[in-house]
């Protein structure tokens, strides 16, 4: 993927334990345009019943340092999983770190606090302690300006937090079963960044449904801003939406089974690529909304995921308030080299509206979101002015 040109890549989640995930053949199905029987066109739909990495951490740790050593240069961020246990989280905290997955984190870290030592000896006793008191892990921080200049374009490697999975292991307190319970979340969200020294991303789950809370502008319904919202408060840097959506492919018409079918039965999986791009849109735009509202924007990242599959889609994320965005299905269906396509779309749109920069249109489209009785009652004021605006 790095010879191909992508900016970065998330590897497989991994935990401490691989012999205790078994994978499954077949753990895909595909929805394809047309109905079933129909004659299928393209596919236009994802589901996937594979669980997080059943290769031994040893083997991921290795091909991480392998991959560090051959790319040092290029973004590798580990995605992580584990029970409910402090101490589980913290070993395995602890040996992603040890691989150099972070080294260069670690690395700039320690320029930073450098920089810090010279710059506070040089101060009044007052002015200082504010700074000492910061604890380490928040200098690695985007928003800290020295770790702004020394991390923009270089090696930033936070670690995701796989809270998302949907069909991986709930039984044993992994992935959604965080990710869907706040108190949990909080609780996991606090012993991992205790102990990571360096910044962490909390990768959402978009099936949950919280009725009981409304934004702003009052559709932050069903939305994933409570768990994120969470997470960012329990000191995450970042937050990336959405893993896949749980859902039944379908039941084949002629042998009645569901699909994917492993020796004639099936269990409801994760659905992705472009069918779930309107909804991961709606959850990106409520989170993006809250952080800009609630933190400081400029403080915070969001990863915006679900059914990129062409640089236009991810120009959509990028207006609805993503700071980067990730593609895991369209890979699947059209290969590593897509990276070339993705970025040549991009900047086509970046072009066309002379933007140099992502920061130049992040977040441009929440100006025209409104609610519902807003737009009603525009329209009737439009209605009734002498130079109405038709569209055709
Ligand atoms: C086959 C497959 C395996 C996945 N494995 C993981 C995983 O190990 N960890 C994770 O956080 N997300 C995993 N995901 C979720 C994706 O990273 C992504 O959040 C989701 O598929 C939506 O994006 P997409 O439409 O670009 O695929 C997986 C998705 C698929 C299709």
């Amino acid at each position: 993927m790095f010879d191909e040109g992508w900016g970065g890549v998330i590897a497989k989640t991994v935990s401490l334990d691989a012999s205790k995930v078994i994978n499954v053949t077949p753990r895909y199905a595909r929805l394809r345009a047309g109905s079933n029987g129909a004659a299928k066109k393209d596919v236009i739909g994802w589901q996937n019943i594979e669980l997080i990495s059943d290769r031994p951490l040893e083997t991921m740790l290795k091909e991480f340092k392998q991959l560090k050593k051959e790319y040092p240069d290029r973004i590798l961020i580990a995605s992580i999983m584990e029970e409910y246990n402090q101490t589980a989280w913290e070993e395995l905290i602890d040996r992603v770190e040890q691989t150099g997955v972070v080294w260069s984190c670690l690395h700039y870290k320690r320029e930073v606090e450098d920089m810090r030592e010279k710059q506070s000896t040089q101060m009044e006793e007052e002015e200082r302690k504010p700074l000492l008191k910061i604890p380490s892990k928040v200098l690695a921080r985007r928003s800290d300006p020295l770790v702004n200049g020394l991390v923009n374009g270089v090696n930033w490697m936070p670690l995701e937090i796989n809270f998302s999975c949907p069909h991986g292991m709930p039984e044993r307190r992994m992935g959604v079963a965080d990710g869907q319970d706040c108190k949990l979340l909080d609780e996991v969200c606090g012993w991992i960044n205790a102990k990571a020294t360096v910044p962490v991303w909390a990768k959402m789950t978009p099936n949950i449904t919280d009725i009981t809370e409304f934004g702003a502008i009052g559709f932050e319904l069903a939305s994933l801003v409570k768990p994120a919202r969470v997470s960012l408060k329990s000191g995450c840097e970042g937050v990336s939406a959405i893993n896949t959506i749980m859902s039944v492919m379908g039941i084949d018409l002629k042998t009645l089974h569901p699909e994917p079918c492993v020796e004639g039965y099936s269990t409801p999986g994760g659905y992705s690529y472009n069918a779930v791009r309107p909804i991961a849109f709606a959850k990106v735009m409520n989170i993006a909304q809250m952080i800009k509202s609630e933190f400081n924007d400029k403080d915070y990242s969001l990863s915006g995921i679900g059914g990129i599959e062409t640089g236009y889609d991810a120009a959509e994320f990028i207006l609805l308030g993503s700071n980067t965005v990730q593609v895991c299905t369209g890979v699947m269906v059209h290969g590593y080299g897509h990276v070339k396509t993705l970025c040549a779309e991009l900047q086509d749109f970046m072009k066309q509206h002379n933007f140099s920069t992502i920061e130049d249109f992040r977040g441009h489209s929440f100006q025209y979101f409104t609610t519902h009785t807003v737009l009603s009652t525009t329209e009737r004021e439009s209605e009734t002015t002498p130079f109405r605006i038709h569209s055709t």
